[in-house]
């Protein structure tokens, strides 16, 4: 029997050797030092058959085997604890080069969005943000465009019940923030919006932002010198810029400004459908009916408003011919802005 525990001490003592974390470390003292079914435990239970004259010695033995076992597991605990396991350790190899940890950037359209929104900010503009799922009388009525007026058609709504829908632009926020605020404002704002369209210029969801002055005397003038300053900011050149009369029943006069393709230089390509221009916004006069409809007096009050495609700015800005590249999240395009 002393043989056995003196086997077993030197067993022990290098099981404990070859230990390399935690995890061994628990498994050690459940197979050395383990009430139930630990081998230590085991020899003990033995002692009850050793002659009674050996018994004692054996006993105090045993004991002292299993103090210093214990003592040296405690050591090995401490050397963990404070990562002083050895030179020989594998936890860590300080040589190795460290893991590489690809960064994440924001998505392109977020960035045009926001530099969209610092260039009007520094113009005087506050930012303003408003729901996707939208009403009826927002989104519609309170733009003048009454139920069943033709140039509803041109929206290509998606509908959620009968007077509620998701916007189909960003507009709505001109009435929302009019109804609440007295002139004079000055507002932009961006968000998403969504219409039943899809092809190489369109998403069904695609982003605005909206803008707005209302104030005395406001006149064609200011909008368009507000827009030129905005697009030579935003492209940091003179691009050439395009104003073509049109119609929006919440503006009179209208306009949608173009400015010069920069895919083909002016010379016509599918982007912009071999014409050397491309639609970024569509502008104009806030209408005297809108105005009454917010409770502001027309003979007083004049404004203008204006609403960009986002999409359409940051393809000019990139040179991306293809709007659904923005929306495929492959990470070959979204890892060069
Ligand atoms: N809301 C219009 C659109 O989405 C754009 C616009 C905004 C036109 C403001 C005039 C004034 O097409």
């Amino acid at each position: 029997m002393e043989t056995q525990l003196r086997a077993l001490q030197q067993e022990a003592l290098d099981a404990l050797e070859q230990t390399r974390d935690h995890a061994s470390l628990e498994s050690f003292r459940v197979t050395y030092l383990g009430r139930k079914g630990g081998r230590l435990t085991a020899i003990l239970r033995q002692l009850g058959t050793a002659s009674p004259e050996e018994r004692p010695r054996l006993g105090q033995l045993a004991n002292e085997i299993k103090t210093e076992i214990e003592r040296c597991f405690d050591q090995r605990k401490e050397q963990f604890a404070t990562g002083a396991s050895g030179a020989s350790s594998p936890m860590v190899d300080l040589s190795l080069p460290g893991r590489y940890v690809p960064f994440g950037s924001r998505h392109p359209i977020s960035q045009v969005m926001d530099e969209i929104c610092a260039i009007f900010e520094g113009l005087g503009f506050a930012v303003a943000e408003g729901p996707d799922v939208e009403t009826d009388f927002y989104n519609f009525e309170a733009l003048n465009l009454p139920q069943h007026h033709p140039a509803r058609d041109m929206h290509d709504t998606f509908y959620v019940t009968d007077s509620i829908l998701l916007r189909t632009h960003t507009s709505p926020m001109q009435a929302r923030i009019m109804e609440t605020q007295d002139p004079p404002l000055r507002y932009i704002s961006p968000g998403k919006v969504y219409r039943r369209d899809s092809d190489i210029t369109h998403t069904p969801m695609f982003h605005q932002v909206e803008g707005f002055l209302v104030d005395r005397d406001v006149s064609f003038a200011d909008l368009k010198g507000v827009l030129t300053s905005f697009s030579q900011r935003m492209f940091e050149r003179d691009l050439a810029l395009r104003f073509r009369p049109s119609f929006f029943p919440f503006t009179e006069p209208s306009a949608e400004v173009d400015i010069a393709c920069v895919i083909c230089n002016g010379t016509g390509c599918r982007v912009c459908k071999q014409t050397g221009w491309l639609e970024i916004l569509g502008s104009g006069l806030i209408d005297p009916a809108v105005l009454v409809q917010v409770g502001y007096d027309p003979d007083v009050y004049s404004g203008f408003a204006f609403g960009m495609g986002v999409e359409r700015i940051a393809m000019l800005k990139y040179g991306i011919d293809d709007i659904r590249l923005y929306y495929e999240n492959d990470l070959r395009f979204l890892s060069q802005f």
